[in-house]
């Protein structure tokens, strides 16, 4: 028996995992990793794979940067954990420094004031909720979200009712908030007119429920888990109007195109717009650790501002045990400092250029939908050939030696920042040879 069934065997007996049903879980292979470096997996048979998602949309810098490895060991040899609740230290502290520098700038208010969460779906439902609370805060409760259809925003209530993919809304319908879908911009089923479709949608909504809204919520420029559907900037400057006219908050939420996935640090650079709310997570450790972030306006913090003995007390009662973790702390500055220091943003830009020229055949490809992208978010849309074909496709790449995961038929291409000519080539080499044996 080799070492990977052998662990699956006992994976099996004991693990329950993500997105996945497990009466079939054995039956696809599953690897077991043992060790990375740079943007290399080796499962436990000492089997070398290309980690062409970056491990599901986190790592910036590659596996293993000795100059994270060096921050995490030396924060750990100081401090591993003090709470965020009531104490402070110097890691959080020169973080939100770090963070708020960075923030995006453009049309919009100024990002002050980092909130910190673990996961990307807790930095949104701390958005929701600061959304919420702002608007009883400054005027009157307005109790609805307007949302984007097709929208993924995480698996907690609150992020899945902000979230618009029928399979996972549906599922837990009558637990969720009021929210309001808007069609996507994104959305090809709708046709060439999407965008027009999209904004006149949103400008209905907006005039009907304007009032009760809190915030208006979007992936900006591309919606990443609904198969990479990137659309035009325009329509964030249509939002950002149309929540201002309202009195309504924009979140944009960049959990994945944070951090230089697009070929810019944030989506929102795109369109030069900045929102009130802006939650990001995955990409900010380097994939490292769990650390998830809301950037907030000055504007937003200060109506959470009160004194004892004050009619109405403001404080966001909000909060998690491991909220803003020193050895995730330094991570992320660590993280942060590599990509300022050798243009990481702009390697990334560069990276997504050369992956869209090499792609141009696979999308010229009898049984190629579509291939999207913006900078390294890259989604390669195949028609179904049978049963789960996306999936086929991952299959067959990772007999290649890269290591991929698709959305139902749209197979997500996201390598680290700083991919290499050669893996380049290599990752775009399989993905063509992997699509040609299963649609043969
Ligand atoms: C845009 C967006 N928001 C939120 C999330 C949820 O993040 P997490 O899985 O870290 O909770 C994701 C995850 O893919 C995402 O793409």
């Amino acid at each position: 028996m080799s070492a990977s069934a052998s662990w699956i065997a006992r994976d099996a007996a004991a693990v329950w995992h993500p997105f996945t049903q497990h009466a079939t879980w054995t039956d696809d292979d599953p690897t077991v990793v043992d060790r990375a470096e740079g943007p290399w997996l080796w499962d436990v048979d000492g089997r070398r794979y290309l980690d062409g998602v970056s491990s599901l949309w986190t790592t910036t810098l590659g596996h293993g940067h000795p100059e994270i490895n060096a921050a995490i060991a030396a924060q750990l040899a100081k401090l591993d954990h003090s709470t965020f609740l009531g104490t402070t230290h110097t890691p959080g502290i020169e973080l939100s420094e770090a963070l708020v520098a960075l923030a995006p700038k453009g049309t919009g208010p100024e990002l002050t004031k980092v909130f910190y969460a673990g996961d990307g779906s807790s930095a949104v439902e701390a958005a929701l909720k600061i959304a919420y609370q702002y608007s009883t805060q400054t005027g009157h409760a307005r109790p609805k979200f307007v949302r984007l259809n097709h929208a993924y925003h995480g698996d907690t209530l609150g992020a899945v009712a902000v979230g618009g993919h029928d399979l996972f809304h549906e599922a837990y319908k009558p637990l969720l908030l009021e929210t309001i879908g808007v069609e996507s911009p994104g959305d090809r089923a709708l046709g060439a007119d999407r965008f027009t479709m999209a904004v006149s949608h949103l400008g209905s909504v907006m005039h009907e429920y304007g009032d009760q809204v809190c915030a208006i919520i979007v992936e900006p420029m591309i919606q990443g888990a609904a198969g990479m559907l990137d659309y035009d900037a325009e329509f964030l400057r249509t939002a950002r109007t149309l929540a201002d006219t309202y009195g309504a908050l924009l979140i944009f939420d960049e959990v994945a195109t944070g951090f230089g996935r697009t070929g810019r640090m944030w989506a929102a650079e795109h369109a030069g717009v900045v929102p009130d709310l802006l939650t990001c997570g995955k990409g900010i450790t380097g994939g490292y650790l769990p650390l998830s972030a809301v950037l907030a306006a000055e504007h937003v913090f200060e109506a959470f501002l009160s004194r004892p003995g004050d009619t109405s007390p403001r404080t966001f009662f909000h909060g998690h045990t491991y909220t803003a973790n020193p050895l995730c702390c330094a991570a992320a500055l660590a993280n942060l400092r590599v990509m300022g220091e050798q243009d990481v943003v702009g390697q990334a830009a560069r990276l997504g250029e050369r992956l869209g020229k090499l792609l141009e055949p696979v999308a010229a490809k009898d049984g190629v939908v579509e291939v999207r992208r913006l900078g390294t978010m890259i989604g390669v849309e195949v028609a179904p050939a049978g049963d789960r074909t996306g999936f086929r496709v991952c299959r067959a790449a990772r007999d290649r030696g890269v290591w991929l995961r698709p959305l139902g038929d749209t197979v997500v291409v996201m390598p680290p920042l700083t991919l290499g000519d050669n893996e380049t080539e290599l990752l775009v080499e399989a993905l063509d040879a992997a699509i040609d044996e299963v649609l043969a």
